[in-house]
């Protein structure tokens, strides 16, 4: 592992930590995000277990009475992020946005547990509230045993693909005038369009005119996505929960009942037309056609699915980098807009792993040495050209250099936190 990249990673997150939580990057995400911050938490505790535990509880103290932990928690105002607090008008105990992110809070605590056996009392503080969240999910977002985002920002994976059709079904000709800020961060070509933009902002208004009722919104929201991203991390994640669960003597059948849901919803998102698991627009009833790498968190989710694997290895075999957020051969593929085909650390490492468990050992290495070799080149940054290696969108980037402290900075068939 080389030593001048891990100081350059640990002084990452130390330079973005807040006290208590950790900012993506600076500028352009000045809040606590959710999936971000179990990133953080996990690199943090690879060098500084008591701020790894912390960063977990101050996500949790964000959680809302109904179970749900939010995707963003607005700590602090800061006037250089759209759309902040006054527009989201979250109800939790801490100003909020009204969707949540991909659960990979659980799954990251159980490394933390294999690592830092001593935090196991913080740990079984936490569970119940875990639990909760996972329970929000069951309760307001299945279609089928999968799992629907309500938002793109739901998913994590803002501007993919995946979601064209169920944006184009969005009237939002009266969402008003707003000034983005994400542009004056970053350069725009690496960021998602107007067009985006304005539907992005009109999913929270519908969201805000209800106070964010999930029952109301079932009925009113266009946009309702079953997604792969988070069917497979919530799948893993209560795998994870059920695990930690029976340590501390919890009783987790209804744990397990979830599992065997998430298990055949998973299977109605796989698209045999495209050879891989699919995004399906629940309102239009119909597949969405898109291989990205979230069709290939599958092995992270625990499926070993023999059929995905040719898609997986044509993905690899059309980049240079690791595997592309979006299918390299596909019409529309952008190596450098966001989500639609930059190679990103963190998936890279949801679904690496997830192989190196399953024993795919071929593919796996492939992954976690192009990642490496990313950030060898250009140190961390939010997302990587596929083809060039050249670093896009935000820099020194928290979860990026945490998947270097947890991961890519070690050598194969080892992962800080591996059972
Ligand atoms: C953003 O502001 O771009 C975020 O991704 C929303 O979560």
């Amino acid at each position: 592992m080389s030593m001048d990249l891990t100081e350059k990673a640990q002084g990452i997150l130390r330079g973005n930590d807040r006290g208590g939580y950790t900012l993506p990057t600076k500028g352009l995400y000045p809040y606590q995000w959710n999936w971000d911050s179990a990133f953080a938490a996990w690199g943090f505790a690879t060098f500084d277990a008591d701020r790894g535990w912390q960063e977990l509880e101050t996500l949790m103290s964000g959680q809302w009475e109904d179970g749900m932990i939010p995707h963003i928690l607005f700590h602090r105002p800061d006037p250089g992020y759209f759309p902040g607090p006054d527009v989201w008008q979250g109800r939790g105990p801490i100003p909020s946005s009204g969707i949540s992110q991909p659960p990979v809070a659980a799954s990251f605590m159980a490394k933390m547990l294999a690592m830092d056996p001593t935090g196991e009392a913080r740990a079984r503080a936490m569970w119940p509230a875990l639990k909760r969240w996972h329970r929000w999910f069951m309760d307001w977002r299945l279609d089928r045993g999968a799992v629907c985002v309500t938002h793109p920002w739901e998913a994590g994976r803002d501007n993919a693909p995946d979601w064209d059709g169920a944006m184009r079904a969005i009237d939002a000709d009266d969402v008003g005038e707003y000034t983005r800020r994400d542009t004056s961060h970053v350069d725009p070509a690496m960021r998602p369009t107007k067009y985006d933009y304005d539907r992005y902002l009109k999913l929270v208004q519908i969201g805000v005119s209800v106070g964010w009722d999930h029952e109301k919104l079932r009925e009113i929201n266009p946009f309702r996505v079953a997604d792969p991203t988070m069917t497979f991390t919530l799948l893993r994640a209560q795998r994870d929960l059920a695990a930690m669960g029976r340590r501390f003597g919890e009783d987790v059948s209804e744990i397990e009942e979830w599992i065997a849901v998430l298990e055949d919803g998973a299977e109605t998102l796989w698209n045999p037309e495209i050879g891989g698991y699919d995004s399906r627009d629940v309102r239009a009833g119909r597949f969405n056609g898109v291989l990205s790498n979230a069709s290939m968190l599958c092995w992270y989710a625990g499926i070993n699915d023999a059929r995905a694997l040719p898609a997986l290895e044509r993905m690899l075999a059309a980049a240079e980098y690791g595997l592309a957020s979006y299918d390299p051969e596909a019409e529309g593929f952008e190596s450098l807009r966001y989500w639609r085909g930059p190679t990103w650390p963190i998936m890279n490492y949801l679904v690496g792993s997830g192989l190196e468990e399953q024993g795919l050992d071929g593919p796996a290495a492939r992954i976690r040495r192009d990642t490496a070799r990313l950030m060898e080149a250009h140190g961390f940054a939010e997302y990587y050209d596929p083809h060039t290696s050249a670093p896009a969108g935000g820099g020194s980037f928290t979860w990026t250099a945490a998947v270097w402290l947890g991961w890519a900075g070690h050598a194969p068939q080892h992962q800080q936190g591996a059972a």
